[in-house]
């Protein structure tokens, strides 16, 4: 059955925001806790670096990140020249973490962030380039946001999935949604592919990166 987890999950990364922001920067993190993050969260780095290799050139573009967090990307492209950067998140205090950060980097003039589930978020923006990473993790039923996602954006989506049955799933599982009450969801390749295709997406490139599908799409 459907349900509406969006208050669990805006729980879950309100509390957790600056541990999850952690492993980005190894913040107040032992010698020990950043080697087992290098191990075990290795590709939250390598999905970073995928996104950025995939977006190419960003000057003079605009990028909308769904899912933006503690605003790691946002910033990043920012800095790179994007020409404007949109950030949305349902979390408060991720946002808050995000604009902090754009300020410290002196970009926040080319950033803004929308406090949001995308699928209530109101825009008749388009962008180059949208993103998701880290996002469906936490998706029940991803096509009602694709299709959004796919009426904004222009040329490229990138998009990060978690794969179904890895070692990790039972883990995250167990930790996540069972201990601390965030639902996760778990995806096959071709549900991927079908879903992406059904909003309006072509898939140009797909890559396995660790526990993830790395997802190059464009819109049809
Ligand atoms: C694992 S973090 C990823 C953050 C960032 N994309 C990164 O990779 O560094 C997941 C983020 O997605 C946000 N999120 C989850 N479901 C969302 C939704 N339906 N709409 C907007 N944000 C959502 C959470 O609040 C959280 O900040």
């Amino acid at each position: 059955m459907k349900q509406d987890n969006m208050p669990q999950v805006t729980r879950f990364w309100n509390t957790i925001a600056e541990e999850f922001d952690a492993i980005y920067t190894g913040a107040n993190k032992s010698w020990t806790s950043r080697f087992l993050d290098r191990v075990f969260r290795k590709d939250i780095y390598q999905r970073f670096d995928w996104v950025m290799q995939k977006s190419g050139d960003v000057r003079g573009k605009t990028i909308c990140d769904i899912g933006c967090g503690s605003g790691r990307f946002v910033t990043e492209f920012a800095k790179r020249g994007a020409a404007h950067v949109t950030g949305v998140d349902v979390a408060p205090d991720m946002l808050k973490l995000a604009q902090g950060l754009v300020e410290r980097d002196g970009v926040a003039d080319k950033c803004d962030f929308a406090l949001s589930d995308v699928l209530n978020w109101k825009t008749d923006r388009k962008f180059d380039i949208a993103i998701a990473i880290g996002f469906w993790d936490y998706i029940q039923d991803p096509p009602e946001r694709l299709r959004l996602i796919r009426n904004f954006t222009k040329e490229t989506f990138l998009s990060a999935w978690p794969r179904f049955w890895t070692w990790r799933m039972p883990v995250r599982k167990v930790r996540l949604q069972y201990i601390r009450g965030c639902p996760v969801y778990f995806f096959r390749k071709p549900q991927v592919f079908e879903m992406l295709e059904g909003a309006g997406f072509q898939v140009v490139s797909c890559e396995t990166i660790g526990k993830l599908f790395c997802v190059e799409a464009r819109p049809k």
